[in-house]
């Protein structure tokens, strides 16, 4: 761990126990950036309080303990009683080029969490036979990202893909695919438009609704055989869910997703424990018959006339619904994967579905306090009237065609912008740019927020976007290029810099030593402290779980990468500071591609 503000916390600490005392030397420093300096610590107002003493003493004894020897080279009191503190430049150096080492050895290092945790992710979690939704997508998405930032601080994560592969429809989903026959061209809509194949099933269903040994009825029936375990039932259902994962991992295969069948633990996984959950719940008295369903009535849960809400977890006419599954869910994570932390990347309209469902099992005993339960709440994408992103025609958005069109867009702009490259090339520019556009709106944004989806302002190359992102690193690519040391930083792959390089950029050819970065300008000193930040700002994105904190940590490095390009020259500076800051666009270029790839999202080549 290399960052300043962090590294100087212990011993602000150390100066308060020695002035208030070893009670306080727990007490938040409360170090925040600063306009006069590069941090400062704001704890002195609180401890004045305790103490009785005016502010600016308090920051005064603070300030006669601290011991700042070869860290700061200033410590000014201000204001009401802030310190401000600004950094020695060697310090700085000796942390960057500690950064470097360790950002060469892999694009995404960094010093793992000190307390690793177990955590279980349910995200993406689409519905056997119906379209994914833009909703999906973003679950998805954000969820990937989450998941992979975990990992880089030492997590053990586990991915939970909840699919809804169980339940009433099923029935007929089963019953019209033996009808059209399982190889037929309506069959194939199962995996190339599963919304249409579930409608064509539905209006059948509708169809036949009075007819006594119709359509219906044998769906009906359908539905017993298979929940009552009809081996050749259950068969065909097996081969149903596995066009249908055809279908999910196409799409997780264009966004580049890291979910594989493996992760699929579907609603299904979990009905043979359902009838025993809810008599442990019936026992226990947590549970109670309401209008001829068994429910409970978590605390905490009104409905809009105040009566307690239920959770229904065994209807009336026996069957069990989507709580009584996912109360399943959280006993299964607890006990039999040991997770020290659940997240469920789910859409917010589904808040009080899973605090209930959260509610009821911390009282069952299911999930207690040392397990941590988040509902990571993930808003709805809006069409430009502000609705449900619909197409033209009122159905869902196809997601395929979405994406489709997104690498079109991308691909008619590199087209134009850069018509010298191959046909090959453009066309994975566009690929990377297209999706990586996508999958950056999602995740730029608050995952609760809602947001207008606007191809537009994604593929924007200014702004806090995908392309403006990845293009200050394929421009740090180009720079690397030309200075003939783009194939050391990379490893030769051409891809993310990542692998075997253990050193900044080798000076003097074979086995010299590292190039050392130099501060000295503003220009890069600004920008060594904002590389300075990368673990610190992985480690919030864990705490938060809000991926949108790394892409703003990207979207202000590329800024300041800009402003140190302007004001510093590199290819024409003289051969050591040139060198120096070389190694410094190494790095960058290193943090950049590897935050992306903790976003999910690909670095071009060329752009
Ligand atoms: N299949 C559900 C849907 O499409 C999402 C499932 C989320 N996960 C969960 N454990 N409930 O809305």
């Amino acid at each position: 761990m290399n960052n300043p503000a962090e590294l100087v916390v212990p011993r602000v600490q150390a100066a308060i126990a020695t002035a208030f005392g070893e009670e306080f030397r727990q007490a938040d420093p409360v170090v925040r950036p600063s306009q006069f300096a590069d941090i400062q610590i704001n704890a002195a107002m609180a401890l004045a309080k305790k103490a009785g003493l005016p502010p600016r003493d308090a920051a005064a004894k603070i300030v006669e303990a601290l011991n700042l020897d070869g860290i700061c080279t200033s410590v000014e009191i201000s204001g009401p009683g802030f310190i401000n503190l600004s950094f020695d430049g060697t310090w700085i150096e000796e942390l960057l080029n500690a950064e470097s080492v360790q950002a060469a050895s892999k694009a995404t290092a960094v010093t793992p969490a000190a307390t690793p945790q177990r955590v279980v992710v349910d995200y993406s979690s689409p519905n056997v036979a119906k379209e994914m939704h833009v909703g999906h997508l973003r679950t998805t998405v954000v969820g990937d990202s989450l998941v992979k930032v975990l990992e880089a601080l030492g997590d053990t994560v586990i991915r939970q893909n909840h699919i809804g592969d169980w339940g009433t429809p099923f029935g007929m989903l089963i019953e019209h695919w033996l009808e059209i026959g399982e190889d037929s061209p309506e069959a194939a809509l199962l995996v190339e438009d599963p919304s249409a194949f579930y409608q064509a099933a539905r209006a059948k269903f509708d169809a036949s609704a009075t007819d006594e040994d119709g359509f219906a009825t044998r769906a009906r029936l359908r539905v017993v055989a298979l929940q009552g375990g009809d081996t050749e039932t259950f068969a065909v259902w097996q081969r149903l869910v596995a066009q249908s994962k055809r279908y999910f991992n196409a799409i997780y295969s264009a966004l580049g997703i890291s979910l594989t069948d493996d992760h699929i633990a579907g609603e299904s996984s979990y009905d043979a424990h359902l009838a025993q959950l809810c008599q442990e719940l019936e026992e226990r008295g947590l549970a109670r018959i309401s209008d001829g369903a068994l429910c409970t009535f978590p605390a905490g849960f009104t409905g809009r006339d105040g009566e307690p809400l239920p959770l229904i977890i065994r209807k009336s006419d026996g069957g069990y619904g989507y709580g009584t599954t996912d109360l399943a869910t959280i006993r299964y994570r607890v006990r039999d994967l040991a997770a020290n932390r659940i997240l469920y990347v789910v859409g917010a309209p589904q808040n009080v579905h899973l605090r209930m469902v959260m509610t009821t099992a911390r009282d069952a005993g299911w999930l207690p306090d040392t397990v941590q339960a988040v509902h990571v709440q993930i808003g709805n994408v809006l069409g430009e009237d502000g609705k449900i992103l619909k197409s033209r025609s009122g159905a869902p958005v196809k997601l395929m065609a979405l994406l489709e069109e997104a690498v079109d867009r991308a691909r008619a702009v590199i087209d134009a912008s850069r018509p010298e490259l191959s046909e090959d090339e453009r066309a994975v520019t566009a690929r990377q740019v297209g999706i990586g556009a996508v999958k950056y709106a999602d995740l730029s944004t608050g995952h609760e927020t809602e947001y207008v989806f606007d191809f537009d302002r994604m593929l924007a190359l200014s702004g806090n976007t995908g392309p403006y992102v990845q293009y200050a690193a394929a421009r740090i690519r180009s720079i690397l290029r030309k200075a003939g040391v783009l194939e050391q930083v990379t490893g030769g792959d051409g891809g993310t810099p990542a692998g075997t390089q253990a050193t900044g950029i080798a000076a003097a050819g074979e086995g010299g030593p590292a190039t050392a970065i130099a501060v000295v300008e503003p220009a890069e000193r600004a920008l060594a402290l904002h590389l300075l930040e990368f673990d610190a700002t992985l480690n919030k994105v864990r705490d938060a779980l809000e991926p949108h904190r790394l892409c703003g940590y990207l979207f202000e490095l590329a800024q300041l990468f800009t402003t140190f390009y302007d004001q510093c020259p590199v290819l024409k500076a003289e051969e050591s500071v040139r060198d120096s800051r070389l190694a410094l666009c190494a790095l960058a270029l290193r943090r950049l591609s590897g935050g992306l790839e903790l976003l999910g999202i690909e670095t071009p080549e060329n752009m």
